[in-house]
């Protein structure tokens, strides 16, 4: 029998949030062995459901939903979504404008092989949404990462930012709100970051999927809407504000300046088109989604579940010894700063290992974010709140005797 490898296309890619601890994790589970899994944003098995009028409006569609659709999706869909975009002021954007995808994945992957050639660079945040890392590398390019600064609300580091612009940086992403940080970013940092795009004629990417989960009455201001000169490319879809990550539901706008970059759309196009078209079923649930009452602000505001979970993990963290944590002012991730020295950690994946068999809890190390430091870890704070208490006093009493060999 031929011996078959995996592609050489993959050599450089790495995606290490599904990796050996989650592969761990899962034999732990094999064994019988209950695992609380704080490593996904999948808010559905914590409890938080899907809207029911979301729900009821997929069941009716079933039988007008066996079809394929336009392979940019369904008009309903993508009109519900062009309005969205005005509501929000984004900048020349009409419903051809908008491709519907199987979440904001199968579009990250999308743009980033419809753009790159081999040796082209872009500018990705460290830590990042590790997807996006992935995906360049996955199209040939190389990902090169700037710094998000701790110090200062985990914004992204301007100076580092220019720094990182080479001949071949042909892109900026940015993630806001942000994963895995929860920060949002203000406008003075967007107005900056679209500087350096203009200056350098670049084209910016922002993953915006947390954009209707911000607390504290904060806004989150689309950086489309600073950068009508420039195209941008934004991707949003239900899989957090609506709790249906299992239905695989995204999209991508494109926006503002178009005139240079009409080859770059025929490649879209043209993906767009090889994979046929996005799940039609739950495109029929979009124009629902978007429109009228939104369920998930409860849950954003004091007294509703994700808030109350953010004030007590971020809270319970910052009172361990040796721990550090930003307040999260979106979506429901924290990413903890451990103090290395006292806890002589020089591997974070082993000390995510290391807790993962002692208190049978799965994180995701700091690495698997792209984090070049072993001295993070994120934590997804959707559990009910008794795990996330169980979680918590687990932590403190791990590492009040933690000293990595
Ligand atoms: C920043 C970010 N972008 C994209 C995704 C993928 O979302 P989807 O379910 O739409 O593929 C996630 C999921 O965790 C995410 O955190």
């Amino acid at each position: 029998m031929r011996k078959f490898e995996k592609s050489s296309k993959l050599e450089h890619v790495s995606y290490d949030v599904r990796g050996p601890v989650l592969e761990e994790a899962e034999r732990m589970e094999d064994e019988g062995i209950r695992i609380l899994k704080l490593n996904t944003g999948n808010p559905a098995p914590f409890g938080f459901d899907a809207p029911n009028e979301v729900v009821r409006d997929l069941i009716m569609n079933v039988r007008s939903s066996e079809g394929y659709s336009t392979s940019k999706g369904i008009f309903s869909a993508r009109k519900a979504i062009e309005q969205y975009c005005q509501t929000k002021n984004f900048p020349n954007v009409t419903i051809n404008d908008i491709y519907t995808g199987n979440g904001v994945s199968e579009l990250i992957t999308m743009c980033m092989q419809g753009l790159l050639d081999h040796g082209d660079e872009v500018l990705i945040p460290t830590p990042d949404y590790p997807l996006w890392t992935a995906s360049v590398s996955l199209a040939g390019g190389t990902p090169v990462h700037y710094i998000c600064d701790e110090q200062a609300e985990w914004y992204p580091d301007i100076e580092d930012m220019k720094k990182k612009v080479t001949p071949r940086t042909k892109a900026i992403v940015i993630i806001n709100p942000n994963n895995p940080t929860g920060a949002l970013y203000p406008k003075e940092i967007l107005e900056q970051i679209v500087e350096i795009a203009r200056e350098h004629q670049l084209i910016i990417y922002s993953d915006e999927i947390y954009d209707r989960l911000v607390m504290d009455g904060l806004t989150h201001i689309p950086i489309a809407t600073l950068a009508p000169d420039l195209f941008v490319v934004t991707l949003n879809g239900l899989s957090k504000s609506h709790r249906v990550a299992g239905f695989r539901c995204g999209w991508m706008v494109l926006s503002g300046d178009k005139s240079n970059v009409q080859g770059y759309i025929e490649g879209l196009n043209m993906l767009s088109s090889m994979r046929l078209c996005s799940n039609v079923l739950s495109q029929q649930i979009i124009q629902t989604a978007l429109g009228g009452y939104q369920s998930i602000d409860e849950l954003l505001l004091p007294g509703g579940r994700i808030y109350e979970q953010r004030e007590f993990i971020y809270n319970a963290l910052n009172d361990i010894p040796g721990i550090t944590a930003v307040k999260p002012k979106a979506a429901f991730y924290i990413f903890p700063k451990l103090d290395v020295k006292k806890f002589n950690i020089k591997n974070d994946e082993q000390f995510v290992l290391d807790f993962l068999h002692k208190y049978h809890v799965l994180l995701v190390h700091g690495g698997g974010f792209n984090w070049h430091e072993p001295d993070h870890f994120r934590l997804v704070y959707l559990p009910q709140m008794e795990d996330l208490k169980l979680t918590m006093s687990s932590m403190r009493e791990f590492l009040a005797t933690y000293r990595q060999k």
